[in-house]
């Protein structure tokens, strides 16, 4: 099947984004980049893709996208928003992620992990995010919004300690075959993009514009402070002992909060004043909070 597109037409609606989905496909995000790249893509276009054989991580790592086995795609949005609400943005699309995840897989409490991982209470990690920004002038005008969750067992090596998936997470006796994870992907989907919407545009409904006209996509909610408290109440470690990998390094600190530039408010677990740490500079140490 073509990645082209203008031979898409036919994309599914759902929840007012235009849906694109293939079997398989090198990364979602890179084909997202070479629409985008073409011109007139809509903002609220999707791409989802069973599975990816070069799935993209953040700073240059690769993601395992098994196929089947985990909800992998990349969204496409123009919001027009300030580039130093950079980090609030990130957060309050990841937060979008954790409130999906709480609707259609509320066993686990899903958490934060600083700056970008989506993962249990204990520190195992069920998904990630990669937010690619254009920015022009002082403007963010263009968000590709990369997604990945292991859904079934077989999206991670058994041999990753940290790694989960969201049936690894599930303790019900139910059935855990090909339809369940098929199921929940979808109804991941479809939760996430619902709950996209609701935060993106704040009266979508009521003008009944299609996504992409919207100018301001700003819920009521959206301001910098609100997601940030609240993206602080989901922070994986706050006010634990944690190590962090610093130029070689390990050091002990414990998070107090999130920074508006994006840094981890913390202080060290040895005496001293407390510091705002820099992504990668300093980086959480794989690990976990048992
Ligand atoms: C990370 O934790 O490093 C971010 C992982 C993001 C993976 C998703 S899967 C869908 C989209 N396409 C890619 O190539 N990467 C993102």
């Amino acid at each position: 099947m073509t990645g082209d597109f203008r031979f898409h037409s036919n994309a599914e609606e759902v929840h007012g984004f235009h849906c694109h989905r293939f079997e398989m496909l090198s990364s979602t995000q890179d084909l997202l980049r070479d629409w985008a790249h073409k011109g007139s893509l809509a903002s609220g276009t999707v791409i989802v893709a069973n599975g990816q054989t070069h799935g993209r991580g953040r700073l240059g790592h690769s993601w395992s996208s098994i196929s089947g086995q985990g909800l992998w795609m990349s969204v496409y949005l123009q919001p027009g928003i300030a580039l130093e609400s950079a980090f609030a943005w990130n957060m309050s699309l990841a937060l979008a992620v954790c409130k999906a995840l709480d609707l259609v897989a509320p066993w686990s409490e899903w958490q934060i992990k600083w700056p970008n991982d989506l993962v249990t209470a204990q520190g195992r990690k069920v998904g990630g995010m990669l937010v690619e920004n254009q920015i022009r002038g002082t403007l963010i005008t263009e968000s590709l919004v990369g997604i990945g969750i292991n859904v079934g067992h077989g999206a991670v090596a058994e041999c990753l300690p940290y790694a989960t998936s969201l049936m690894g997470e599930c303790k019900a006796p139910q059935a855990k075959g090909q339809n369940e994870n098929d199921t929940l992907t979808e109804n991941l989907l479809q939760a996430l993009l619902a709950r996209l919407k609701s935060m993106l545009y704040r009266s979508a409904e009521a003008s009944g514009q299609p996504l992409g006209q919207v100018p301001y996509p700003l819920a009521g909610d959206w301001y910098k402070g609100n997601i940030l408290a609240e993206a602080e109440s989901r922070l994986y470690g706050l006010g634990q002992r944690l190590a962090f990998e610093c130029e070689g390094r390990t050091e002990f600190w414990i998070p107090e909060g999130l920074d508006q530039g994006g840094g981890l408010r913390a202080r060290p677990c040895a005496e001293g004043p407390s510091q705002t740490l820099i992504h990668p500079h300093y980086r959480l140490s794989p690990g976990l909070n048992l």
